[in-house]
């Protein structure tokens, strides 16, 4: 069998290399890094699901001063409304973290989460953003359908077979299949099968779910280096999404102290947590996931709980306390590099991967 870095993939979304950015939410992401993957002739995209509206649509136009290739938004998919059942014993434990970071407590029963999905969906489509992909559910028919007329693609993550045969049946152009291995939020939608997310590895997943899909399979999850793309490539993806190896890059919005986290970190530092948001994630330990744990409370649920955190996780990262930011990363912090741009890493990838599969 001929394993070619020019996959269909490649032809179908117009790039050079099968080689994806992960959408990163939350400080990660800038217009700048994903410009420069696209650049690079790969896909870059932003994780905008925390952005307003019209924060996207500023970035969205950074993103196009900067590259005329073809680039993605990230979104994400789920059923809005607050959980506020257990506030107050919650709000008591994090107070005990407010105090160690020197900032206000809180008492707040008024929680109320943003609920922008319909008015970024619609900057996505205004501004005709190429790809639009979702994580954590997957796009309602209308939307799908308002989709398909704006000519533009649109990507699904998913954990198993069968998620990622709901995404097939619902219109999805490709689907990124996540395994266990991977840095930030598990993109399970099958939560209430899974309530720590489905967590199956990619080694495991990738043919499985190429074997009962058509549409194309883009392989994530602790890959890091062009063994990790020619690996996929070989168990049936035709290309692959990367988080973790670009938090680093110079590019990155990463915050210093989070840097400095990744690149202390290895193999044996990442755990699968609720405390930050609600849902499962999996990043690095730190004094807010032991805290949270040895409390015994169950987390409110997505996105409550990440409202209610925020405060915590923002003054962490002004006054650059790694022990109380949520460290997303994956299980492979060894290959990590610093002082790289996007540019530099995508080519370290694809030369590597051209010398395996020549
Ligand atoms: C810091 C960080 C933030 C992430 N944020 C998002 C996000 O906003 N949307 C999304 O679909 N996936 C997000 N992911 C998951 C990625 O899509 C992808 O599944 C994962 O990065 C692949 O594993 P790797 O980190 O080992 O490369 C995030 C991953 C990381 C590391």
């Amino acid at each position: 069998m001929q394993i070619t870095l020019q996959t269909k993939l490649c032809e179908q979304f117009g790039i050079q290399y099968p080689l994806f950015l992960a959408g990163m939410a939350g400080g990660p992401s800038t217009p700048e890094l994903t410009a420069s993957v696209s650049e690079a002739g790969g896909l870059g995209t932003l994780g905008a699901a925390y952005m307003e509206p019209e924060d996207i649509r500023a970035a969205v136009r950074r993103i196009r001063e900067l590259t005329a290739a073809p680039f993605g938004v990230n979104l994400f998919v789920y059923q809005a409304g607050d959980d506020h059942t257990r506030m107050q014993e919650v709000q008591s434990e994090l107070n005990k973290m407010r105090q160690q970071l020197g900032i206000p407590a809180s008492a707040g029963n008024d929680v109320r989460s943003a609920n922008w999905f319909e008015k970024q969906f619609e900057v996505l489509i205004e501004e005709k953003v190429p790809v639009i992909s979702t994580a954590f559910g997957i796009l309602p028919a209308a939307y799908m359908q308002t989709v398909k007329a704006a000519g533009l693609k649109v990507i699904a993550m998913v954990t198993t077979v069968r998620e990622a045969m709901l995404a097939e049946e619902s219109g999805y152009d490709a689907i990124v299949a996540q395994g266990s291995e991977a840095g930030g939020h598990r993109g399970t939608f099958t939560i209430d099968d899974h309530p720590m997310g489905a967590n199956i590895g990619t080694m495991a997943l990738i043919p499985q779910i190429a074997d009962r899909v058509s549409i194309p399979v883009i392989a994530a999850g602790g890959i890091m280096d062009g063994r990790g793309l020619a690996a996929a490539l070989i168990l049936g993806a035709q290309g692959a999404q990367l988080g973790t190896r670009f938090l680093t890059a110079v590019e990155a919005g990463t915050n210093q102290s989070y840097r400095k986290a990744l690149l202390a970190s290895d193999e044996e530092s990442t755990v699968l947590t609720k405390a930050f948001s609600g849902r499962p994630a999996r990043g690095i330990k730190n004094a807010f996931i032991q805290q949270w744990e040895e409390s015994g409370i169950a987390p409110l649920a997505f996105p409550t709980q990440n409202t209610v955190t925020r405060d915590i996780r923002n003054a962490a990262s002004k006054q650059q306390n790694s022990e109380y930011l949520s460290l997303w990363a994956g299980q492979g912090t060894r290959m990590l590099t610093e002082d790289q741009t996007a540019k530099q890493i995508v080519e370290d990838i694809m030369h590597q991967a051209q010398a395996i599969l020549q």
